[in-house]
């Protein structure tokens, strides 16, 4: 049978990971700058979390929310801690999308209403509300159209009032990354996030900060929202929450109140997923990876400004983006094929770095290295310069 065939494959097979380096077929070492779309989070095989999955799979694998999980309640424990979000509810799924589809659907409860704002160059999934959101409209099926997603530019502060002065009865939710990842590496203000805050609270609207890549501690911050110091009424996660094991989850506000049968699914909060999840946090705190997050991105953003031929070095924390002129617009492919890193990219010319968040330094050292020696094999050489001849007493009498 053909596997449906909807990914661009690079022609490679991962057979063996750690930390922050994978390993193909053929014995090739790759240093992994992308965390399989900022999924790794506490590095690939991590042997805490390995251990953990394991001695659950010994236990019990799964059963469904039709009993008490006791390790949902050690996951949300420890998931209050590390997140600072405290009284918070989780609820809990097995993706971002569907995180991001549970949070509007409770939102669209919530309220009674059914309008929502997205913004420009925004992904949020691909399932039906998510996808709706999400600004590109290749990806958008003719049954996931809707009149009830309104699309403003991100950032735009003017366009956000003005929007919510014409509908803002109407309006269920706004959802915002807080740092756009598939859209290039772009960061909402703390201005744009405050007004958000300020305008879904002044209508009774819900704000949902869509966390799935820029979230759990990716940006040095346990939500990258929290820059703006102000708490959204919903957080989705996915990602880096189990380290490559499917999880996601939504931590929803002490305000917004649960109601039997309103949401469910038959994975999400299995014992296994949680045991992943719980191994991540755990690690995250004892290794006090937000700190590291912060400390080694800024580390590697410093550097990158350093590196000739770059342009626009942005991001925060391991979420860092750069734009790649035209001369090098095959640099992704020759840092993989040539040099052996993945990276990630964003159209039409952003190249995304996703790390695990305990990269070590001298791991970025090796790709500023890298990254340095790909750009100079792309680069067009000058050809020599013509060697300049003195002029003779001649031709110098002539120019006289
Ligand atoms: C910000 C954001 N939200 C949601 C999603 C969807 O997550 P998933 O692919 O797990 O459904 C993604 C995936 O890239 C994302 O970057």
């Amino acid at each position: 049978m053909a596997l449906f065939d909807v990914y661009s494959l690079n022609n490679i097979t991962i057979t063996k990971a750690n930390g922050s380096y994978v390993w193909d077929n053929n014995g090739v070492q790759y240093l992994d700058m992308y965390g399989g779309h900022a999924v790794i989070s506490i590095g690939h095989t991590n042997p805490f979390w390995t251990a953990r999955i394991k001695e659950q799979l010994d236990q019990i694998a799964f059963y469904s929310n039709s009993v008490i999980l006791p390790i949902q309640q050690e996951l949300s424990e420890i998931l209050e801690r590390v997140s600072g979000k405290k009284d918070y509810q989780l609820f809990l799924c097995n993706s971002g999308a569907e995180a991001n589809e549970n949070a509007l659907k409770l939102a669209s409860f919530h309220t009674g209403r059914k309008k929502v704002i997205a913004f420009k160059k925004s992904f949020h999934g691909r399932t039906s509300l998510a996808v709706a959101c999400t600004d590109n409209p290749a990806i958008v099926a003719p049954v996931n159209e809707t009149d009830n997603v309104t699309f403003l530019p991100f950032n735009d502060e003017k366009a956000l009032k003005a929007e919510f002065e014409k509908n803002g009865k109407d309006v269920a939710a706004v959802i915002i990354e807080g740092i756009q990842g598939v859209g290039g590496i772009v960061e909402a203000t703390p201005s744009f996030l405050k007004l958000i805050r300020s305008l879904t609270t002044q209508y009774g609207a819900v704000y949902i900060a869509d966390s799935v890549q820029c979230g759990y501690g990716r940006s040095g911050q346990f939500f990258s929202h929290d820059i703006a110091g102000e708490d959204a009424d919903i957080y989705t996660m996915a990602k880096g929450m189990g380290n490559g094991f499917p999880i996601g989850g939504i931590l929803i506000a002490p305000s917004i109140k649960p109601k039997i049968g309103m949401l469910g699914t038959t994975f999400g909060g299995n014992p296994l997923a949680c045991a992943a999840a719980v191994a991540v946090l755990e690690v995250i705190e004892k290794d006090n990876l937000l700190e590291t997050a912060k400390t080694r991105g800024t580390y590697l953003i410093n550097k990158l400004k350093r590196v000739n031929g770059i342009e626009n070095i942005r991001g925060r924390g391991l979420m860092i983006g750069f734009d790649v002129p035209e001369h090098l617009s095959g640099l992704k492919q020759t840092l993989l094929y040539d040099f052996f890193v993945f990276t990630g990219e964003a159209k039409p010319n952003v190249i995304r770095l996703l790390p695990a968040l305990n990269i070590t330094r001298k791991q970025i050292d090796e790709f500023i290295d890298i990254l340095e020696e790909a750009i100079d094999s792309l680069t067009p050489k000058a050809p020599p310069a013509e060697e300049v001849k003195e002029p003779t007493s001649k031709v110098v009498a002539e120019l006289k």
